[in-house]
């Protein structure tokens, strides 16, 4: 069982494969963290883990606890509340009717059952039962009734937790949520790094590891949306561990709104993680009887250094995350027309795109922004999601049928949350759009944000699509977001509640989702935020595929790619290859294929060579779907710090077959001519496809490849792939 409660040690066990959470339950009833790392078999004897300091006279003390090293100030806890002796930071914190923002949440029982509850409205990990395991830890505040559900899920074989909170207000009167995060958690030292995720539009995921420093640091949105200047994905690293080898534990949170990681380093050198919606633009209002349940956040622990978490993340994410019947299912190969014609183009000029994308062998056709009200530049249109005839002239339906006739499937693209005023929408409804009371919103790329909290908007905006999708054959929407919240307020709430906006703007676009996603299930849905903009797990779970970046430069690509594989899976990353000048087409093409590939460029504009070349990534993109899509991701060299190379490597689950691909950033003169491959088996002996040569699994990750080539050598932007495939160990 993966989940244990000793009663006469009162400590709860977490384990996975190879890891160890563990709690106990105080006299007084506090949850006090014990450990969190490599699986050990003790029990009673991590109690005095909970130890961390000494009582001092500045550190209050329950006056019904005599031990005197026993103050919240140092002890570490499962979710910490506020004013109650613990001067840290705290998870939860509730204001109370009679106005204080005491918090106290003490241990009144728990359950343990198999599976994994669904949580209502959000995106969440599921899990059948046999799959997972589940803890409800059941706390309350003696004083205003509060209740808290800590809920913990096992998945055993990914090392993985998944946790959140319900608050509960059993009590008569109301009381406001103040901060409630997801998660706590505890370390017991300093000796670890911290690395997270910042970019802008363009430059997402750029990785960055510091050390921790004693005081507060963090990441965080205000933006209503996650947003490309931080990903809610943030790893505590051990000092020593790299890529392949050391512990790591990593923290991502399910959610695609203002989130906070933050984490304090107290005097003692205790970092104290938290996770979840960022309080600084939340509070909620819970009437008697009213339930609020936080996002979910997961931990994934690694001894395999950040490699060893990433392929535990992916999995994790794939299997039991990303539920679209299209997250397993072969996904066809796209031409996207938006870095070719914008707004420029009608249907004789989609149908060419379709004629000479099929001959290359292109599956489908992605019909972006432009199709819609009086769309012709990025100042109208948003909002009328009706067919603009005189660009599609016949109909959506006839130049469908043309696309269809040719053998390609059909897409198209949607930005449902935004409305510009030159819109009949907003000509009708400016009420809808979000506002505070009294002053002028901004406008970013010309547009406003609909108030996706209320559900006559959301059902104008459903009906408005539904229209489109249910009347013609159209098997792939890509949902866009291209503008971040601002002059936030809602003209429905009252004053005490506004605090409430942002989370309740998230649920709105995840009912929006949900409710498309369910009537057409058989869409593929492919998010976007200009870009990697809402690049989360939140997303995730509805669209198995989201538009990693708007660059599509290879070399600026691959820093992108490498940064956002830290936590999400290749199979969800777009990756198109685009006319950008930079490298040469087949590089284009090998960083394409860490992601989902397919082609955003005028195809009739190709020359033979590329054609050629683009007709070999296909066939590429076919051989190597599985391996690529379902195998395990090793980065082996990191294109944000090496200054020539990128190298990484993908192998299949059975090792018996690897591919690794290597592009030069930079010509090197005096260059390296070997590298380790990763992860074969050390007994299997694998063959070199293009030379036939046979090497042992041993040799390949000790002493490597040989990738020299003659003076003078490799160029700027070139690459290289080798495929091998292992048969079974010699003698
Ligand atoms: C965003 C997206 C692009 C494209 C444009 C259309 O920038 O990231 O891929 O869809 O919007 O306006």
């Amino acid at each position: 069982m993966p989940i244990t409660f000793d009663p006469s040690s009162r400590i709860f066990k977490l384990d996975t494969d190879s890891s160890t959470y563990a709690f106990l339950v105080h006299d007084e009833g506090y949850l006090v963290h014990l450990y969190y790392g490599p699986k050990v078999p003790d029990t009673a004897a991590l109690a005095p883990l909970m130890y961390r300091g000494w009582y001092d006279s500045l550190s209050p003390r329950n006056p019904h606890v005599s031990d005197r090293r026993f103050s919240l100030d140092f002890i570490p806890q499962e979710c910490p509340g506020s004013s109650n002796g613990d001067f840290r930071i705290s998870a939860l914190e509730v204001r109370s009717p009679a106005g204080d923002t005491v918090t106290d949440l003490r241990y009144t029982g728990h359950r343990i059952f198999p599976g994994k509850p669904e949580l209502p409205g959000l995106p969440a990990t599921f899990a059948q039962e046999g799959e997972a395991e589940t803890l409800e830890i059941e706390t309350a505040d003696p004083v205003t009734g509060v209740k808290a559900f800590l809920l913990y899920t096992v998945f055993p074989g990914y090392d993985a937790l998944a946790r959140s909170v319900r608050v509960e207000n059993p009590g008569s009167a109301s009381v406001d949520l103040e901060r409630a995060y997801s998660m706590c958690l505890e370390l017991p030292s300093m000796d670890y790094d911290f690395l997270h995720m910042y970019g802008r539009w363009a430059k997402e995921n750029t990785t960055v590891r510091h050390p921790l420093q004693h005081g507060l640091q963090g990441i965080q949105s205000k933006r209503g949306m996650t947003g490309p200047n931080h990903n809610p994905f943030a790893a505590l690293v051990r000092k020593g561990a790299d890529e392949d080898q050391g512990q790591a534990i990593g923290v991502s949170l399910i959610y695609s709104g203002n989130f906070s990681m933050e984490i304090e380093v107290d005097t003692l050198g205790c970092p104290r993680l938290l996770a979840g919606i960022n309080p600084s633009t939340f509070r909620w209002r819970l009437e008697p009887g009213e339930s609020f349940q936080t996002p979910e956040a997961v931990t994934v622990f690694s001894g395999e250094g950040l490699g060893g978490m990433s392929r535990r993340f992916h999995r994790l994410f794939l299997d039991h995350l990303m539920r679209s019947q299209w997250t397993k299912k072969k996904r066809p190969l796209l031409i996207n027309d938006w870095e070719a014609a914008v707004f420029d183009f009608d249907d004789q000029l989609l149908v060419e795109f379709a004629q000479e994308a099929k001959e290359l062998g292109v599956e489908m056709l992605v019909m972006d922004d432009g199709w819609f009200g009086a769309r012709n530049n990025d100042y109208q249109g948003l909002g009328d999601w009706q067919v603009n005839e005189n660009k599609l002239k016949g109909g959506l339906g006839h130049l469908i049928d043309q696309v269809n006739a040719l053998g390609m499937k059909f897409g198209i693209w949607y930005e449902p949350e935004m409305v510009n005023p030159d819109s009949d929408l907003f000509r009708a409804h400016p009420d809808w759009i979000i506002q505070a009371k009294g002053r002028e919103p901004s406008l970013s790329r010309n547009q406003y944000v609909l108030d996706m909290t209320r559900p006559e908007v959301r059902e104008n905006i459903y009906q408005q699509m539904c229209a489109v999708l249910s009347s013609h054959n159209i098997e792939y929407v890509k949902w866009d977001c291209n503008r971040n919240i601002s002059e936030a307020g809602n003209a429905v709430l009252p004053p005490e509640r506004q605090g409430e906006f942002f989370h309740r703007y998230v649920l709105g676009v995840y009912e929006l989702m949900d409710r498309i996603t369910s009537t057409f299930p058989h869409i593929l849905l492919e998010n976007c935020s200009s870009g990697g903009g809402r690049f989360d797990p939140g997303m995730m779970y509805y669209s198995p595929q989201i538009w990693t970046s708007d660059c599509t430069d290879p070399i600026e690509r691959l820093t992108i790619q490498f940064g956002a594989s830290l936590c999400y899976p290749v199979a969800s990353m777009g990756a198109h290859v685009s006319a950008s000048p930079r490298t040469g087409f087949e590089t284009k093409g090998a960083v394409a294929l860490m992601g989902t590939f397919g082609y955003e460029l005028d195809p009739r504009k190709l020359t033979p060579e590329e054609k050629a070349v683009a007709k070999e990534q296909i066939a590429a993109y076919h051989k190597y779907y599985d391996l690529i899509h379902y195998g395990d991701l090793y980065r082996i060299t990191d294109p944000a710090r090496d200054p020539y190379f990128a190298d990484w490597q993908f192998v299949s689950p059975d090792r018996t077959e690897a591919l690794f691909t290597r592009v030069v950033m930079r010509k090197p003169e005096n260059y390296y001519q070997t590298q380790r491959l990763r992860g074969l088996d050390p007994e299997k002996y694998y063959t070199d496809e293009a030379t036939g040569e046979t090497y042992s699994g041993a040799l390949l990750m000790s002493a490597g490849i040989d990738l020299s080539a003659p003076w003078p050598g490799p160029q700027d932007g070139s690459c290289v792939m080798k495929h091998f495939t292992a048969r079974k160990a010699q003698g």
